[in-house]
């Protein structure tokens, strides 16, 4: 299902034709459908129908803004968070403190303490030393934490090696073989309220088998904490989930991914946690960009875009896709590298690719960036952050300005 299509020849995004979005708040911008996310948030949830108990957070690093974490959290969605902005985002977006869980591999004090006064539902703990050090900070408050501890499974997640976490030499989670008894000395802390266990592997999975590999592992680590005298309540099973980028690119249905969640879960008796977020929005957005130029190159032109790698990183980061169209086609095809405006030979879309013939001026969309793309943004180049709006049915608002971060005078 598509939020973005062609009527009478020009892009829509839901009922408003981009050229409209394109006038009004100029270009690059980020665009993204609330019906898409809305859409999304459901199909994830129906197909996670075969779970029994269960908390959805939103991955807030995924997409972070306001107007998109307000309808998720419409959509009965909590935050997976990473920072203390996030956790600003995903309060005043009126995610209950409750369903707020926070992961992350370097969470200050500072940053625990704010989690803390805002009694937050989880911290996934990722070593001793820092359930050690919130255990006293919440003592100090005379609060106990709720926690669980974020295991490595040791399992290969197939995707690209930027974006896997679930290698025992990845930074993320306590080695599984070391997991029982860091869990005994953690659970013996007064100001910490050990509950279970958390994992995720990596971004953007193809494949359903190391999940279950991974799931599986954790279900046999339960079952040792739990012969070990720890009452598990909680599994966080992560996010990871991929969508397609190409038109024919296959992934696993989420019926099947819920299907093997019931499946390998059965019988662990715990309220899960997941923590999507790529599988939430990223099918939500696209980028809208006006062609500057079509420049002649050695062996085939430039379409030199006025998006760049400060808009979308994820092609100049991780040789991404995302695919290139034309608003509204002129007819035809042509063979080009996409660039954007970045003094950088890595600000590449693409490299000859097949494309929509365009020309100086043309508008055109980078797909399927809803998630980690404004998200990523930076101002190199002096280049401002890109806006974003969000489109509703036949009506449309801006949900973040055009920026460049503001310096003091000297
Ligand atoms: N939970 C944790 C602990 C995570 O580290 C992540 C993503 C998620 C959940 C959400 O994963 P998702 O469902 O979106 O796959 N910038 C990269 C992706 C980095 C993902 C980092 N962690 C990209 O553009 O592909």
């Amino acid at each position: 299902m598509t939020f973005f299509a062609y009527r009478d020849g020009v892009l829509h995004a839901e009922d408003v034709p981009l050229p409209a979005i394109a006038a009004e708040v100029g270009t690059p911008v980020h665009v993204y459908s609330a019906a898409a996310l809305r859409h999304a948030a459901q199909a994830f949830r129906t197909a996670l129908a075969p779970v029994g108990s269960k908390r959805l957070a939103f991955a807030v690093k995924a997409n972070p803004n306001s107007a998109v974490l307000r309808l998720l959290a419409d959509c009965g969605y909590g935050a997976d968070i990473v920072s203390g902005g996030e956790l600003r985002r995903a309060l005043d977006a009126g995610m209950a403190p409750a369903d707020i869980v926070f992961s992350g591999v370097g969470k200050t004090d500072r940053e625990m303490i704010a989690a803390l006064d805002a009694g937050i539902g989880q911290f996934n703990l990722e070593l001793e030393e820092e359930g050690r050090v919130l255990a006293a900070l919440a003592s100090d408050r005379g609060l106990r934490a709720p926690a669980v501890l974020r295991v490595n499974p040791d399992v290969d997640a197939g995707t690209h090696a930027k974006i896997s976490t679930g290698k025992r030499e990845s930074k993320f989670g306590v080695a599984i073989t070391d997991a029982a008894a860091m869990y005994d000395r953690l659970a013996g802390l007064k100001g910490l309220d050990l509950q279970g266990v958390a994992l995720h592997i990596g971004s953007q999975l193809r494949d359903l088998a190391p999940l279950e590999e991974a799931y599986r592992r954790i279900g046999t680590l339960v079952a040792e904490l739990r012969a070990r005298g720890h009452g598990i309540g909680r599994v966080d099973l992560g996010g990871g989930l991929g969508i397609p980028y190409a038109p024919d690119e296959a992934m696993p249905p989420l019926d099947a991914y819920g299907a093997m969640v019931a499946r390998v879960t059965a019988g662990w008796n715990v309220t899960l946690t997941f923590e999507p977020g790529r599988v939430i929005a990223g099918l939500a957005g696209v980028l809208l960009t006006q062609v500057i130029w079509v420049k002649p190159g050695a062996t085939c032109p430039f379409v030199i875009v006025d998006a760049a790698m400060n808009d979308l990183a994820r092609p100049a980061l991780y040789n991404a896709l995302h695919r290139f169209a034309a608003v509204a086609p002129r007819g035809g095809t042509m063979i080009a590298n996409i660039a954007g405006p970045v003094c950088e030979t890595g600000d590449l879309f693409g490299l000859a690719q097949s494309i929509d013939r365009v020309g100086r001026g043309d508008l055109a969309v980078f797909h399927t960036t809803g998630a980690y793309g404004a998200a990523m943004a930076s101002s190199y180049n002096c280049r401002p952050i890109s806006p974003q709006v969000l489109v509703d049915g036949d009506r449309f608002h801006i949900v973040a300005d055009r920026l460049l971060p503001a310096e003091r005078a000297a």
